[in-house]
């Protein structure tokens, strides 16, 4: 019996990682950029015996059908053949975090898994190779690996694609999150199928590209700076920018939902009224809003204005991915 155990917290991305180059690999074609926060996490624990005649992988206590085992049977392969094993898996995972609801919850949950993998098989893999197995089960997964600020670097093969901390003096410290969850259930269209009908139709995929490449300069160039303003505009108007791509798509959908653009227009008009705050959104319709961590109790109350309390999650910085005991002696 081989045990191992992880917790990975989730990452949003400030700049966003939308479209693969290598579906298998997970290969991305623009480099991204993420906050890893303290909110919302996984915590897996995998279990690899001779006794079991098949993998199986339970979800918050549910075990799931194969579709959903897809994404965790991938990493389970890789991480027997770098062992040189081929005993059946049993996963546990619980998610404090909504799943597949555009929370990010692929990427504490894959993060997680590979960590718990690399800890039972005694793979001893670096950072960089822990955030390269993960890329492989989400590439949002490879950003989990660290706590604050992470940049992944696109590279161009399994090698040198992974994510890296970006240097920052712990300025994440000083910033805030605030959730608003208009919706907590999973979303029609997965990131990868949204990702994929978007690469291969959209007739603006180019031009996102072109935009990415230059909004992560910038957002670097002001995570260096610590400008808070110079890091808000480029985020939001990046993640204007993907969503766009979307409704550019044959057939066209989107992400956003009336309550979406409610949240939006709010983080405008607090903008107006001289407030600190931008906002970002992932594959799903949740709004999240970046500001300095010293305006984060003005702003949830103004949010509190339009949201409940129920709707509403402030986070910080989180840390990065950590191993946990397991409950079975190895
Ligand atoms: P999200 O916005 O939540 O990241 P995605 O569409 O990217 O949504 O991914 C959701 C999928 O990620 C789930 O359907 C499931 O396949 C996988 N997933 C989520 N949480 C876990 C977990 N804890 N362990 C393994 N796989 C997970
Ligand atoms: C919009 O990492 O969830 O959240 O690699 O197919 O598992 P797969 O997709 P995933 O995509 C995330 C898309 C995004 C932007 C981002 O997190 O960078
Ligand atoms: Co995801």
């Amino acid at each position: 019996m081989h045990n191992g155990k992880a917790r990975a917290f989730t990452n949003i991305a400030l700049i966003k990682y939308w479209g693969k180059k290598d579906q298998q690999l997970i290969l991305p074609m623009n480099s991204s950029l993420s906050l890893t926060l303290d909110a919302f996490y996984t915590e897996t624990s995998v279990s690899f015996s001779k006794n079991y005649t098949e993998d199986l992988f339970y979800l918050d206590g549910r075990l799931q059908g194969e579709k959903n085992t897809q994404k965790v049977a991938r990493l389970l392969n890789l991480a027997r053949k770098q062992a040189g094993i081929n005993e059946h898996a049993v996963v546990y995972s619980q998610n404090f975090v909504p799943t597949a609801a555009g929370l990010a919850s692929s990427s504490s949950g894959l993060a997680a898994l590979a960590g718990a993998c690399n800890d039972a098989l005694e793979l001893n893999l670096s950072s960089t190779e822990l955030s390269r197995f993960a890329r492989k089960g989400s590439g949002s997964a490879c950003r989990s690996i660290y706590g604050g600020f992470a940049e992944w670097q696109k590279g161009d093969s399994d090698q040198t694609s992974y994510a890296l901390p970006v240097e920052s003096n712990h300025w994440e410290d000083d910033l805030a999150m605030i959730f608003v969850i208009v919706n907590d259930k999973a979303k029609k269209i997965s990131s990868r199928n949204g990702m994929q009908q978007t690469v291969e139709t959209s007739l603006y995929y180019n031009d996102w590209l072109k935009a990415a490449e230059t909004d992560i300069k910038t957002a670097k160039k002001a995570i260096a700076n610590q400008d808070f303003h110079a890091l808000g505009e480029v985020i939001e108007a990046n993640c204007l920018k993907m969503h766009a791509t979307t409704l550019a798509s044959t057939p066209p959908f989107s992400y956003w939902t009336p309550d979406s653009l409610k949240a939006m227009n709010k983080v405008y008009e607090m903008r107006q009224a001289g407030q600190n705050c931008y906002f970002t959104m992932d594959a799903g319709p949740n709004v999240k809003v970046l500001c300095p961590k010293k305006d984060s109790q003005k702003i949830y109350d103004e949010l509190q204005k339009e949201f409940s309390e129920q709707q509403l999650v402030l986070a910080h910085a989180g840390k990065g991915i950590e191993s946990l005991e397991t409950e079975v002696a190895k």
